[in-house]
């Protein structure tokens, strides 16, 4: 299986969501990659504040390059999270298909189902707001396999 996390930039959120599921998944045969919807940070390593936030937790984003969400990744990925309504929007707008359309979901939902919460954006604010993220991502993502495992069960 393979899943990509989005959000604006590529460089505070979905590398973090990125680093945080691949810890957990990679030993059941999940990929994980991420992208953002803008371009504004293309080829960019992660923010200081995600990369220090992560490295605390034992996990190690810091040669993560962001890169642009592209169509392509409909055809390559599986599921597609996105941190919030705005990039879930920007994502949905670019589906040529229902089959493109159902593959994105919202992260959180997996946390609290269908309440379309948000993984609120940290850049503008200081490190609670990363290590908040990182909370959000990490409680998202044990349920979200937890879930997947009771599925395959
Ligand atoms: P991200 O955070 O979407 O979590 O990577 C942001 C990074 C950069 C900007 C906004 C959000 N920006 O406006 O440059």
């Amino acid at each position: 299986m393979k899943i990509l996390m989005v959000c604006l930039g590529n460089i505070c959120r979905s590398p973090m969501a990125e680093g945080i599921l691949r810890a957990k998944s990679t030993h059941l045969g999940i990929e994980v990659d991420s992208a953002g919807t803008s371009s504004y940070h293309y080829g960019e390593n992660p923010d200081v504040r995600a990369v220090h936030t992560l490295r605390k937790k034992g996990i190690n984003i810091s040669n993560l390059i962001a890169r642009q969400f592209t169509t392509a990744d409909f055809d390559a990925f599986d599921i597609i999270f996105t941190m919030d309504k705005s990039n879930y929007d920007n994502v949905i707008a670019l589906a040529r298909s229902n089959q493109d359309k159902q593959k994105v979901r919202m992260l959180v939902n997996e946390l609290h189902p269908g309440s379309n919460g948000e993984v609120p954006d940290p850049y503008f604010g200081g490190d609670q707001g990363f290590e908040d993220v990182y909370n959000l991502i990490d409680e998202a993502t044990d349920k979200f396999l937890m879930r997947l495992q009771n599925e395959v069960q």
